[in-house]
């Protein structure tokens, strides 16, 4: 009889979103009348930019004539996006990556997810906690069990120093996913520093990059010197522009990583092996999207977009700070991380939000042990939206 790989066994039996979702859907049964506001994942609702539209009519376009047809693309995807990539996101802020080093995904998530299989199976692993769970949930698949839980706490401005003992693998997310936090320029060189102490690599989750808007706080681990020895970074379109349905992500694997010494191959090679085996690469569609979104007119209005979710991020900590409750994050983050009440856990203050107000959030408790006592809101609903969440939390909710 096959046994199924029974890691599995070890993680939770649903995964977080799905978890929320489903008690919003057995709420929504309870009470049909109600209209639920979705402040729970992270799920762009601006329309696409004019300009990125354009260039997906256009991919369309292009496949409709022989001329310009298009099967399977480029190894590491679109030639003409990867340029782009390494153009706009790195070399215009002079952060030295070639576009041979960008590998295009279908979103970030699928890559952080599969990153981890490039690496010893016993390899011990750092995350912050609370983390995005995709990092921890996918080690534990493969089978992993030396883990250490980096605390994020008010104390350490929910950014915690690396690790005191030696690990291999660190996975950071800046701007963080759930606190909204930003790590320092500081901060970020202790863990270069610490990465190539231990010969360690960091695998630096930028997805919520473009939501930085103080010009002192990096916006890619490559701001710090050396990085590129010790660092991949993973990013997406999906929250930038719009794209958490269209897919379309990318992952910079420098050439030459320290770990590559004494290796007879590279990790870009085999990360370029390892993808090529399981990956046909991001719909070509999808990818001209992606280009036209990295022009001039695209990221302009692609900004203005970002603009509406960090209005609607400073509206979330302006009502619930009027009623007495602590917030955190929000500012270069489209995540608002709140403390619960006394006397409230994460799941308790979430179903008190649900059924006082129909506002869904998400359970801190959900990223890890340190994320219980909070709640995150996700600032990326319609305006309108918002301010009925907000005024729905300050009106009906007794604290
Ligand atoms: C979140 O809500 O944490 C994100 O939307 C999840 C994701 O991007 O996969």
């Amino acid at each position: 009889m096959v046994r199924i790989n029974e890691n599995y066994l070890r993680l939770a039996p649903s995964y977080l979103f799905s978890e929320i979702a489903r008690r919003a859907r057995e709420y929504q049964a309870e009470r049909p009348d109600a209209r639920l506001l979705r402040l729970g994942i992270g799920n762009t609702t601006e329309p696409l930019a004019p300009t990125i539209v354009q260039g997906l009519h256009a991919g369309v376009d292009r496949l409709a004539r022989r001329e310009t047809y298009s099967g399977y693309g480029d190894e590491q995807g679109d030639s003409d996006l990867r340029e782009r990539i390494a153009e706009v996101k790195y070399r215009a802020r002079r952060l030295e990556i070639d576009a041979s080093e960008v590998f295009i995904s279908d979103g970030a998530k699928s890559d952080t997810a599969n990153i981890q299989s490039l690496f010893d199976p016993y390899a011990a692993v750092a995350f912050q906690d609370p983390a995005y769970p995709v990092y921890v949930d996918t080690n534990v698949i493969a089978g992993r069990e030396r883990f250490v839980y980096l605390a994020c706490t008010e104390a350490n401005g929910f950014i915690a120093p690396p690790p005191t003992d030696h690990v291999d693998l660190i996975y950071l997310c800046s701007p963080n996913n759930p606190t909204g936090a930003v790590a320092r320029r500081e901060t970020l060189r202790s863990y270069v520093e610490y990465a190539l102490a231990h010969e360690a690599i960091i695998l630096f989750d930028a997805a919520y990059e473009c939501f930085i808007r103080d010009p002192a706080l990096p916006r890619s681990i490559y701001e710090i010197p050396d990085a590129r020895r010790c660092a991949i970074e993973l990013c997406t379109f999906s929250k930038e522009a719009g794209f958490t349905g269209v897919r379309l992500g990318w992952t910079v694997v420098p050439r030459n990583l320290d770990i590559d010494r004494g290796n007879p191959r590279s990790v870009h090679e085999l990360w370029n092996r390892r993808q090529t085996t399981f990956f046909n690469g991001a719909s070509n569609i999808a990818q001209r999207g992606g280009i036209a979104s990295l022009t001039p007119e695209g990221l302009a209005e692609n900004a203005r977009t970002i603009d509406i979710y960090m209005e609607n991020a400073r509206a979330i900590r302006d009502g619930l700070s009027s009623i007495g409750l602590t917030v955190f994050g929000g500012e270069n983050a489209p995540y608002v991380w709140v403390r619960c009440p006394p006397g409230l856990d994460s799941w308790a203050f979430f179903d008190k939000l649900l059924r006082e107000a129909h506002v869904i959030t998400t359970p801190g408790s959900g990223f890890g042990a340190h994320g219980e006592g909070y709640l995150r809101l996700s600032a990326f609903g319609h305006p309108e939206n918002i301010a009925a969440a907000v005024a729905s939390i300050r009106e009906k909710v007794r604290l």
